[in-house]
């Protein structure tokens, strides 16, 4: 009986385990490189759902007016009332949204 017990109790510690390790591979919110998804998470709330600006001005045409480079490191370093926005992103991150908004012309 005791040693039934055991089992059972290590059996559980070894399906925690396994859950926990579960858990951990799937993607954290932080971690996706969608610019779409990044610009949702990073920008909305400045520049608009549609990019039509907000506190922030219109990125609908920015291409035309920014290369992947300068939106880059806008995005990196901010500029006027626009905080840098590095922390939380990757360079991945960075570099996808840049390279989408650069797109828009
Ligand atoms: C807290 C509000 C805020 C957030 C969040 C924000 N921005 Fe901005 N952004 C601004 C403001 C304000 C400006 C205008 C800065 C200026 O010219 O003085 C700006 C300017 C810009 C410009 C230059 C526009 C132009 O016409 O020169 C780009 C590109 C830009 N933002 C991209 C982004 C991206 C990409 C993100 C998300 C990673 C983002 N912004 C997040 C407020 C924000």
């Amino acid at each position: 009986m005791r040693k039934q017990a055991m089992i059972a109790v290590v059996f559980a510690g070894v399906l925690l385990l396994t859950a926990c390790g579960a858990k951990q591979e799937a993607t954290p919110v932080g971690q996706v490189t969608q610019p779409e998804a990044v610009y949702k998470q990073s920008c909305i709330s400045c520049h608009g759902a549609d990019l039509q600006g907000v506190s922030g001005p219109n990125l609908q045409k920015i291409g035309a007016k920014l290369d992947a480079a300068a939106i880059e490191a806008i995005i990196r370093n901010g500029k006027g009332a626009m905080p840098s926005m590095s922390r939380g992103l990757s360079d991945e991150q960075i570099s996808a949204v840049a390279t989408w908004l650069a797109s828009k012309k």
